[in-house]
């Protein structure tokens, strides 16, 4: 009897605890939607990428030209840039990528980013 009520409780432990963890954490999956809706076609793999070509000439192959491959961005990085632009590239507004759509396309940009 009193192994039922440990394995009980120690199986709640192991359901609840990712749970809340998931709820608290920004949503990777829903920022690579954000990313493939809105930035992909400059910063997408391959020629004719606005972005891209402009971070291979940046950067001369010292880092990756492609944002998605990238270890070193940070999400104040990432929103900073989308909010207030960079050469080329013009900043976002909130009526077209929102502040709570940011949060998980940061998350995604830096979630390879050692923290
Ligand atoms: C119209 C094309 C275009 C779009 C769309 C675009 N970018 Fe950019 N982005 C650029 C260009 C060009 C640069 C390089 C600016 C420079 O340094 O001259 C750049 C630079 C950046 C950088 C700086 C990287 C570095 O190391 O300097 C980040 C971060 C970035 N973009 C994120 C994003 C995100 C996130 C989105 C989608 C919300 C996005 N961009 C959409 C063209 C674009």
């Amino acid at each position: 009897m009193r192994a039922i009520v440990v394995f009980a409780l120690f199986a709640g432990t192991l359901v609840s605890v990712p749970a809340f963890a998931q709820s608290a954490e920004p949503d990777v999956k829903a920022g690579k939607a954000v990313f493939e809706k809105w930035c992909k076609p400059c910063h997408g793999d391959g020629r004719f990428r606005a972005g891209t070509d402009a971070l291979r000439t940046k950067y001369k192959n010292e880092k990756p030209a492609v944002l998605e491959e990238r270890t070193d961005l940070t999400a104040p990085l990432v929103k900073a840039t989308v909010r207030g632009g960079a050469g080329l590239m013009a900043p976002f507004r909130k009526t077209e990528i929102t502040d709570a759509e940011l949060e998980t396309l940061a998350a995604y940009l830096s979630r390879t980013t050692p923290r």
